[in-house]
């Protein structure tokens, strides 16, 4: 039988790093061309698609509201074609690049309750990642949303945090919260921008954290973004190390 689906959910404060961790994660996971990548865009900003270097053309919201907007208008929709038409449309929004695809899921423009469709498009999703060997969701701060719009379960989730005493709080209430939201088997934390190692000796995480290491502050990170340019090009560079050595903490977990 095929192994399960490894579903990585990136978590924490605003402005913390998600998006370069995660960005980060996929190069690492995809770069040996041996596995099927799905990166998941699912802050409505889609930072995940830039640093990447994708251009979104069609997001699971626009799908979404699209066919809201068709039932609002009196068109009636029933539940097989529902399904169908979803899931095409679902998977002509996978932008696939050999081994690696990305599917970003946007900004509903509207409120109120369309469960049915919701659940439709998260069980697309859920079949869509069935065919990846890694998926990885690059979250907006909390899990509540990934949960919520997402996905139920995933293996790891991964909080991220500066070295503020702010985004570490922020790392454990989402830890505490994610308890009852989402059903995960391994979570951890990765510190990021840390100035040098006695920045990382000094730090006191207590009990409810486990670290799975930290990346330090690192102009490749930054210039990158400043330049728009996709983190899948940038060298080995200090903080893709650090990265990896994260990585080897999380398999050895
Ligand atoms: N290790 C690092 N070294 C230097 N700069 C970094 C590092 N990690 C992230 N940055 C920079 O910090 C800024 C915020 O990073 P990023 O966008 O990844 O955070 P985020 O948590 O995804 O933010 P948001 O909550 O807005 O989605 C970016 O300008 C990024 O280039
Ligand atoms: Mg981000």
């Amino acid at each position: 039988m095929d192994k399960p689906t490894l579903v990585i959910a990136i978590c924490g404060k605003g402005g913390v790093g998600k998006t370069s961790i995660s960005a980060m994660i996929v190069k690492l996971l995809s770069e040996d061309g041996n596995h099927r990548v799905l990166a998941v865009d699912a802050d409505p900003a889609v930072g995940l698609a830039t640093a990447l270097g994708i251009t979104v053309r069609k997001t699971v919201d626009d799908i979404r509201n699209d066919l809201i907007r068709r039932v609002e208008n009196g068109n009636q929709v029933n539940k097989t074609d529902m399904i169908s038409m979803l899931d095409y449309e679902m998977f002509s929004a996978l932008e696939e690049h050999h081994n690696l695809a990305f599917l970003a899921i946007g900004r509903p423009e509207k409120e109120g309750c369309y469960c049915q469709v919701n659940h439709i498009l998260k069980d697309i999703i859920g079949s869509i990642s069935d065919n990846f060997d890694i998926v990885i969701i690059d979250g907006e701060a909390g899990i509540e949303q990934v949960n919520r719009r997402v996905m139920e379960k995933v293996s790891h989730l991964i909080l991220v945090s500066d070295t503020s005493a702010k985004a570490i709080n922020v790392a454990k209430t989402i830890k505490k919260v994610s308890a009852d939201s989402i059903d995960y088997e391994k979570s951890g934390l990765i510190l990021n921008r840390l100035r040098n190692q006695e920045e990382w000796q000094k730090l006191t995480l207590g009990p409810e954290l486990d670290c799975f290491g930290w990346i330090p502050e690192d102009d490749t990170i930054r210039s990158a973004d400043m330049e728009g340019k996709s983190i899948l090009e940038i060298e080995d560079c200090p903080a893709f190390k650090a990265l990896k050595k994260c990585w080897a903490e999380i398999e050895k977990s």
